[in-house]
């Protein structure tokens, strides 16, 4: 018989200052509002923002829907550090005071709700599909394209992106250079390079050769520590740059070769 799954045990209740810088677009500035919370030791911080706009008339303007990961909206940033809401257990913070406010490496719209516009144009210029020579096969291929366990874990662990915009947030060159693709495109840009069914490899290693793709990566590494997928952006980008140099020098000792 399966086993019953447990529910989880709300232990205990803590009282926490609960703080939200939030952005009034009318007089372009933020205004903080501090509360007392009682919360438990399950309580995240998005729990605690609904708990709020529950119980008092202002309401804080946030974006969230699925609360469990994995619709990427809830981003934004918690005791200076950039998070999903619905993620961040708040007593976990291990601090008496949890801030909030708009995530700083996106155009902030209202409250704590940042535009994702740019953001989805950087996603987009890395054409996020997978590519074929003859793109009618879509149609009139009559197998599956086969793949192996090898081929498709060269892939996977980049396709567990939510576009949750942590990672760009965190990214220093990105919060400076706004033509800067970013670690999310770029490591999406990876998931379709390193798919054994994409067949256009050197077209997007071209694209991706750069100042304002790859090789604008500073490789501080912070957009990896934030994302809550373990993505690992930085290390697509650098298995990207790798590409780029084993395409180049291919093409320098092929023309070698010719003379
Ligand atoms: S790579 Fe990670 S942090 Fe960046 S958008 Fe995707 S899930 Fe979020
Ligand atoms: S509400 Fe969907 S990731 Fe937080």
């Amino acid at each position: 018989m399966a086993k019953k799954a447990k529910a989880a045990k709300t232990d205990y209740t803590q009282k926490v200052k609960f703080v939200v810088n939030s952005f009034d677009p009318n007089t372009e500035s933020f205004s903080r509002s501090a509360r007392d919370l009682n919360v438990t030791n399950l309580t995240t911080v998005l729990d605690a923002l609904i708990g709020i706009n529950e119980s008092e008339d202002k309401k804080i303007s946030m974006r969230y829907s699925c609360r469990m990961g994995i619709c990427g909206s809830c981003a934004m940033v918690i005791n200076g550090r950039p998070a999903l809401a619905c993620e961040t257990n708040v007593l976990r913070e291990q601090s008496n005071t949890i801030t909030v406010e708009p995530m700083h490496g996106h155009p902030i719209l209202r409250g704590l709700v940042t535009d994702f516009d740019d953001f989805f144009e950087h996603h987009k210029a890395m054409k996020p599909w997978i590519m074929r020579n003859n793109p009618s096969e879509k149609y009139s291929h009559e197998k599956e394209f086969m793949q192996t366990d090898a081929q498709r874990d060269n892939f996977l662990p980049f396709s567990e992106c939510i576009k949750c915009g942590l990672c760009v947030d965190a990214c220093p060159v990105s919060n400076i250079n706004k033509n800067f693709a970013g670690p999310q495109a770029l490591a999406q840009a990876y998931r379709y390079y390193a798919d054994s069914k994409d067949q256009a490899g050197d077209k997007r290693l071209e694209y991706l050769d750069t100042g304002d793709n790859v090789w604008g990566c500073e490789f501080s590494g912070s957009c990896s520590k934030v994302c809550p997928k373990s993505v690992d952006p930085a290390f697509a980008i650098q298995l990207l740059k790798t590409a780029i140099a084993k395409k180049r020098a291919d093409e320098l000792f092929s023309k070698k070769d010719e003379v």
